[in-house]
């Protein structure tokens, strides 16, 4: 499809042109409404860590959804435009360094651990899907690694993940974790999509913490071997 062409076709969906016209900066906004309308996992007051937060749209809505008293930090590969009452970094969530930088963020709020982590992180597509959804939820378990490290007992975790082969396991991972596990593909989500959001609510609490050798700081975080495929 042309450019031109793809653009055409894109505004011509409602949630785009809603969000152009509400101010939001990515129709995506409008997927995090809905989750949160539902399960209720971000409320005033809230410290929240948004991964994959480009181009800020979902920072926005959090924004808005912990008001002033609140914490919202985001993480991605590219820069974003300053969102007010949002802190971002730019950053491979990837590597360990990234997952510290984000984690010394959080403690310039001395808080005692997040109420939430949200991540709609996205793989560029390679074309191949069983590549994609394989990469789709290697980021996710990463989400769900940063999310174990600082969620505080009882907070909530929402993670995009595409259908597949290796989503059931990653599941079941997430379901150990959480008192409750719900699966949601909310209405702004385009029909065709093979994109999930999974909403974990009631953090179980962090694992017994194993001893940790010195993190090397370029070290990627992989919590499952890549070479599988
Ligand atoms: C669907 S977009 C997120 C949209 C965002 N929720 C919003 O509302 O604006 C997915 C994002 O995941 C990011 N991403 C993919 N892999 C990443 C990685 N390894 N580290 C950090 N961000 C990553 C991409 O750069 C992209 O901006």
């Amino acid at each position: 499809m042309s450019q031109t062409r793809w653009y055409q076709e894109r505004s011509k969906e409602g949630y785009y042109l809603r969000a152009k016209k509400e101010g939001y900066r990515a129709r995506s906004a409008y997927k995090l409404q809905q989750i949160n309308e539902k399960y209720n996992v971000i409320r005033e007051a809230d410290a929240v860590a948004d991964l994959g937060c480009a181009p800020g749209g979902w920072l926005q809505v959090l924004v808005e959804a912990v008001g002033s008293g609140g914490t919202v930090v985001g993480v991605d590969l590219q820069r974003i435009k300053p969102i007010p009452g949002a802190k971002a970094i730019q950053g491979d969530f990837t590597v360990r360094a990234t997952h510290q930088k984000l984690a010394s963020l959080l403690s310039e709020d001395q808080r005692k651990g997040l109420d939430c982590v949200v991540s709609d992180m996205a793989p560029d597509m390679s074309g191949n899907y069983d590549i994609d959804q394989f990469r789709s939820v290697h980021l996710s378990e990463m989400a769900l690694d940063f999310a174990t490290q600082h969620l505080r007992e009882g907070g909530h975790f929402v993670c995009k993940v595409f259908e597949g082969a290796d989503f059931q396991p990653f599941r079941n991972d997430v379901k150990t974790r959480f008192k409750s596990l719900y699966q949601y593909h909310p209405p702004a989500s385009r029909k065709q999509s093979s994109e999930i959001y999974l909403v974990a609510k009631g953090f179980k609490g962090k694992p017994e913490e194993k001893k940790a050798s010195k993190p090397d700081d370029e070290e990627p975080v992989n919590p499952r071997p890549l070479a599988r495929r």
